[in-house]
């Protein structure tokens, strides 16, 4: 009986990612998923999620186990606690609410059960945590999917789900602990058959290799408005902007002791998709829906790092405070800042 009692699931944020990560999780029949939305709850509520994907096909009206649209407090709700929580949201830390904020009704700061699953983008996302929680078991989860969710409640899955998972570093935690962990969550992620899912033992080598697509042509994009097939037909695109991007996150990886190769993964990431797919990479996409962008974990974390550690990183430096102001632009947008009342000329 015991053995095959399923494991409890939060997972916040259901969009695009979290949509097909909580389908995989429940198709393998060894996880019960709950939910948590925001702008989509209604119509997931209300009907379930309408996918097309190129793992599972068509799937109509589907609805995870439990759908609620706040973190539940599990205390004032007597809840157990979930075996795992896993964040699929956008991490943007320049933009409260924090993710230790946001998760803290559900995973209380002296967590010992509850394992954290940040299936998201960047460097030193787990940081937070360490402070926050420091006896919790975060994973890292590193993900290549291509899903967006164009409609709320409707998901679009084009390029198929590829997840690497791995322990971040904890000192109170011991190796045994973090590998068997990261092992069991591979195991019921996968259990449906129906996606590529990875226990990864490098976790510092998958995100630094991520970057150099994220922290170069991801925000390229989003500057220019331009995507990734018209970046690369561009006057000086490629050469004058990406290459020299990733070039110095290659640099800063190296110095901080990971490989990744010299020009071969700078040219295999400018090709990674083709040309004519015209793909708008998902910060160029936010740009575009007027939402903020996760430039600190994909810029500001990989340009600090590689600074402090003296890797000249004169573009990824301009790139970072490019999205900076555009970042300030839709806050002022968003009515977060306030500034000076606009005067007449001559007053
Ligand atoms: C959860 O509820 C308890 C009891 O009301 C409260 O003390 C606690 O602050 C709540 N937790 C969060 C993170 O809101
Ligand atoms: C956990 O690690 C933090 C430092 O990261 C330390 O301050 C704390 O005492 C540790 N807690 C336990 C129970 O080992």
């Amino acid at each position: 009986m015991s053995d095959i009692k399923k494991k409890s699931v939060l997972l916040i944020g259901g969009g695009g990612v979290g949509a097909i990560a909580a389908l995989n999780l429940e198709l393998g029949g060894l996880a019960t998923v709950t939910v948590v939305l925001r702008s989509n709850f209604n119509a997931v509520n209300d009907k379930g999620y309408q996918i097309d994907s190129c793992d599972h096909g068509v799937v109509k009206n589907w609805k995870p186990s439990h759908v609620l649209n706040s973190v539940p407090n599990i205390t004032t709700e007597r809840l157990p606690p979930y075996d795992y929580i896993i964040l699929t949201t956008k991490n943007c830390p320049d933009v409260p609410p924090s993710v230790a904020s946001l998760v803290g009704p559900a995973l209380p700061a002296s967590n010992t059960h509850t394992v954290l699953v940040l299936i998201q983008n960047g460097l030193n996302i787990e940081k937070p945590f360490l402070a926050s929680h420091p006896n919790t078991l975060v994973l890292s989860g590193v993900s290549l999917i291509g899903s967006a969710e164009p409609e709320h409640g409707v998901v679009v899955q084009e390029d198929k789900d590829r997840l690497l998972i791995g322990a971040f570093e904890n000192p109170n935690i011991s190796d045994e602990v973090k590998k068997t962990k990261a092992e069991e969550f591979v195991h019921i992620y996968g259990a449906g058959g129906k996606t590529d899912v990875k226990h990864s033992q490098n976790v510092e080598y998958d995100r630094w290799r991520k970057l150099v697509y994220n922290a170069c042509l991801n925000p390229i994009c989003a500057i220019t408005g331009l995507d990734t097939g018209r970046i690369r037909l561009a006057d000086g695109g490629v050469e004058g902007l990406v290459r020299p991007a990733m070039r110095e996150i290659v640099e800063a990886a190296k110095k901080k002791g990971v490989d990744l190769g010299g020009d071969e993964v700078v040219d295999w990431m400018i090709e990674v998709d083709a040309l004519e797919l015209y793909l708008q990479p998902s910060m160029l996409m936010d740009v575009n829906k007027g939402n903020f962008i996760e430039f600190e974990n994909l810029l500001g974390e990989p340009l600090r790092e590689g600074q402090a550690i003296g890797v000249p990183m004169p573009t990824v430096q301009v790139l970072y405070q490019l999205a900076k102001a555009i970042q300030w632009r839709t806050k002022e947008k968003r009515g977060l800042v306030d500034i000076p009342k606009k005067k007449k000329a001559g007053e």
